[in-house]
């Protein structure tokens, strides 16, 4: 008999998770009935999005059940299959779980990973993956930038910021990072390349944008929504544009706050605020990943992943997203066989 490891809810968590929140369960894993597909599962994503999915709240995806795996992105290899569709072998990325192997249906495979050459495996799952498509989609959809104009964007050191940073750089816009702490500065202006950096933990944010931005901003690409979203309204140009990516400062409010009080700002300049979700993109995500493919290789676009090893340390890692204490993409790696594939692929 197969057993299998998985990270389940213990209890819904109140403000910034805890590790008292999972708990680490081992059961016996079932044969798989018609139509059922079973992952192995290589890497697992940690994204900000699980925090959300962790509350009893209602979502584009529902909410985890108590007792159930904390649902994860995953980079997947199909182990066994009795849906045609998908077989036998093939590297997916996957709506799934924390866990060692998953049984799912087709409805939770995304898609097929095809593997691209000379870019390691787990980078198909952050800056192919999730970060690298949300970056694409929300710039490119809901912003347009234009080129000479100016993009702010915010969590600019986090895994979809410092990939939308780059994209926007690229597109030929001027660009604006806005991160917590004097490192992450640095990475944006040295590394990234970006026109202007921001240390929100220790700068007025507002006095920095009015300086660096005098004639405002044309897309405020924003993750972090509250007093950051009121300082990007205030400061839109005429008919600017806010791409609603995340609210990553009021994911775990109970309550979230009434606001932003000055949304009445989008009226005066004419602008525009959106959100999306990533997934509603999921059938052009081959062309994404080709373009993001092609600036990775040209060095033009540069990304960091965190990897730890052993899913014991999931729920570890992922406490590192509230904490600022992470300098890329966060994934935890379960199987030594990830490598494997990397160096045959090659060969
Ligand atoms: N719309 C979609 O379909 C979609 C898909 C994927 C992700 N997202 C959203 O995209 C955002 C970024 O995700 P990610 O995977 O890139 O996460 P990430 O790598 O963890 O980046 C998020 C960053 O947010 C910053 N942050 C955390 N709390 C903050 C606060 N209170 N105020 C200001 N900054 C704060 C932290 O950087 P600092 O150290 O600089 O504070 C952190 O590194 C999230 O809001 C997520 O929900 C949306």
């Amino acid at each position: 008999m197969k057993f299998n490891r998985s990270i389940v809810l213990k209890r819904r968590p109140r403000g910034i998770p805890a590790l008292e929140d999972f708990e680490l369960r081992t059961a016996s894993l079932r044969p798989l009935e018609e139509a059922e597909i079973l992952l192995e599962h290589l890497f697992l994503s940690i994204d900000p999005a699980i925090r959300g999915w962790m509350a009893d709240k209602k979502s584009y995806l529902p909410p985890i059940a108590l007792g159930e795996p904390i649902r994860s992105g995953t980079l997947s290899r199909i182990a066994e299959s009795r849906d045609p569709r998908f077989p036998v072998g093939t590297l997916v990325q996957a709506i799934a779980a924390w866990e060692e192997r998953s049984i799912v249906r087709g409805e939770a495979i995304m898609g097929e990973i095809k593997r691209i050459p000379g870019i390691p495996l787990a980078a198909h799952l952050s800056v192919l993956g999730g970060n690298g498509l949300t970056a694409y989609f929300g710039l490119f959809e809901i912003g347009r930038p234009q080129p000479g104009e100016t993009v702010v964007i915010t969590a600019a050191a986090g895994g979809v910021g410092m990939v939308a940073s780059q994209l926007a750089k690229i597109h030929g816009a001027r660009v604006i990072g806005i991160a917590g702490g004097e490192e992450k500065k640095r990475f944006l202006l040295e590394d990234l390349g970006l026109d202007c950096a921001i240390d929100y933990k220790n700068e007025d944010v507002n006095a920095a944008l009015k300086a660096a931005a005098p004639r405002g901003i044309d897309v405020f690409f924003d993750s972090v929504g509250g007093e950051l979203l009121e300082i990007g309204l205030a400061r839109l140009a005429l008919r600017g544009r806010i791409v609603l990516c995340g609210a990553i400062s009021q994911i775990h409010e109970e309550t979230p706050p009434a606001g932003p009080r000055n949304y009445v700002q989008l009226l005066a300049k004419r602008g525009r605020m959106e959100g999306f979700v990533t997934l509603d993109y999921a059938k052009r995500y081959d062309e994404a990943r080709a373009i993001l493919a092609d600036h990775i290789r040209s060095g033009a676009l540069v990304h960091r992943d965190e990897i730890v090893s052993g899913l014991e340390h999931t729920p570890q890692h992922f406490l590192r997203l509230f904490d600022g204490s992470h300098r890329g993409k966060l994934m935890v790696q379960l199987q030594p066989s990830g490598e494997e594939i990397d160096d045959n692929d090659r060969s």
